[in-house]
């Protein structure tokens, strides 16, 4: 096959972990990140241009000879990013429009679910219109309640609140406009109680291969305890995620979702993100995303031991046939180091020192820019995603606590406890 030039658009630490994986592909030929960040240079060429800028991109990668662009976080996709490039000589590695709404809108997620018998929790969507149905359909849930905003709100649009008072006031303000457009129709659903974890699948619209199994760590503090981050760290694989459990992964959700998407005429060639919880063994669907997982990837990737580029490329061409998708038997894990203060207030600019002396992990940038005297300087909230392979949960996570401890910036924050609960569970 024919080398290509790819664009990935996005800047965090799973593009520099997607950056990481295209760059080691004999396919590659030249790949630019827009906009990427402080590390993502050191993969491919970095570009100041805005990923949601389709006019721009097309104009760039028409300029460049770009046959392939990767998209790394959900707001193109689901501004129709893929349906845009339609019709022209470049690939898009991901869904369409239609089939990115699987992620833009829960309302319609829980509803493909029901359509096709995909195990999920019970629910029903509620407009201003029907807010006191929705007071009454409280009443036939058990605490905690589970109350998600329709579209997309940067992560923060879910709210599990512990008793009736404050779930029935939450709707009001969710309904009320506490999301602006995106909680115009909020579902509420039953609550699940299980251990998560992150699968992500790549499709071409009729075939597809499952990839490594991640678990992340969301909250800020040590213990599962504090507000929700983009997420503090990873691990992959996930004991409980064994055979027998991807077995009903497949058939149950991954065989109904691939094929229902077809049935629906909804086009789809790209990754497709399982949020799953291990309800007593049995899996049930919590969310779609359109995506790869921020951090689940700069975990997933160091064992995703095929030519990755060979097998998007394959995806979006809609052949992905009985492409190889081989997994790395080895453990990897990434402890995210965060700003001090986050997810809340924090300091940006902070130069970041250490990382020529880590030689047992790989860093991936998230949150940083180049600084002024040819450094890096912290730029976000979730700063650097330090991965490791290892022979097992402990030992991946041994190196990565090492490198951190090599690693400075001011007031530096991350989890200790990464991995505990899986650990515990060997
Ligand atoms: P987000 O990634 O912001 O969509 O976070 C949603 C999180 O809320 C999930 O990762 C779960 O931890 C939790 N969650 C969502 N729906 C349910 C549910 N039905 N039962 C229990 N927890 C849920
Ligand atoms: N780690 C969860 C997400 O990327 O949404």
């Amino acid at each position: 096959m024919n080398k290509l030039n790819i664009l990935l658009l996005g800047s965090g630490g799973r593009e520099s972990a997607l950056a990481w994986k295209i760059s080691q592909s004999p396919l590659t030929e030249k790949l630019y990140i827009a906009p990427g960040n402080g590390g993502t240079s050191n993969y491919g060429e970095n570009v100041n241009m805005s990923p949601l800028d389709f006019d721009a991109i097309k104009s760039f990668v028409g300029e460049k000879g770009v046959k392939m662009i990767v998209v790394g976080n959900e707001d193109p996709l689901v501004n129709g990013i893929y349906d845009y490039f339609q019709g022209s000589d470049v690939l898009v590695v991901g869904p369409s429009k239609a089939g990115a709404a699987l992620e833009g809108s829960k309302d319609f997620a829980k509803q493909f679910m029901v359509r096709h018998g995909i195990p999920t929790a019970r629910y029903r969507s509620f407009t201003p219109a029907t807010i006191d149905e929705g007071m009454k359909f409280l009443e036939e849930l058990e605490a905690p309640y589970v109350l998600k905003a329709d579209g997309l709100a940067a992560g923060k649009g879910v709210l599990i609140l512990p008793t009736i008072e404050e779930a029935r006031e939450a709707l009001k303000e969710m309904l009320g406009g506490m999301f602006g457009a995106s909680s115009s129709t909020v579902v509420i659903e039953e609550f699940l109680s299980g251990i998560e974890c992150s699968v992500f699948v790549l499709t071409d619209g009729k075939d597809y291969r499952v990839l490594p199994v991640a678990k992340d760590y969301k909250r800020i503090g040590e213990g599962d305890t504090g507000l929700n981050t983009g997420g503090m760290g990873a691990v992959s694989p996930v004991p409980f995620a064994d055979e027998a459990f991807m077995e009903k992964v497949r058939t149950r959700i991954i065989e109904p979702t691939v094929n229902g998407l077809a049935e629906e005429g909804i086009t789809y060639r790209g990754f497709i993100f399982l949020g799953l919880i291990n309800v007593k063994g049995e899996p049930m669907v919590i969310e779609y995303n359109v995506r790869m997982g921020d951090p689940e990837t700069e975990a997933v990737m160091l064992r995703v031991d095929s030519d990755l580029v060979d097998l998007m490329r394959s995806a979006a061409m809609g052949s992905l046939g009985d492409k190889e998708l081989r997994h790395d038997p080895r453990t990897a894990v990434t402890v995210m180091m965060v700003s001090g203060g986050y997810p809340g207030s924090y300091e940006k600019g902070l130069p970041i020192s250490g990382l020529e002396n880590v030689t047992d992990s790989i860093v991936f940038h998230a949150g940083t820019k180049p600084g002024p005297d040819g450094g890096v300087v912290t730029s976000g909230g979730r700063v650097l995603s330090v991965s490791s392979y290892g022979d097992s949960i402990a030992d991946a996570l041994a190196r990565s606590y090492d490198s951190i401890s090599r690693i400075s910036f001011d007031k530096a924050y991350f989890r200790r406890d990464i991995g505990q609960d899986l650990m515990k569970l060997l």
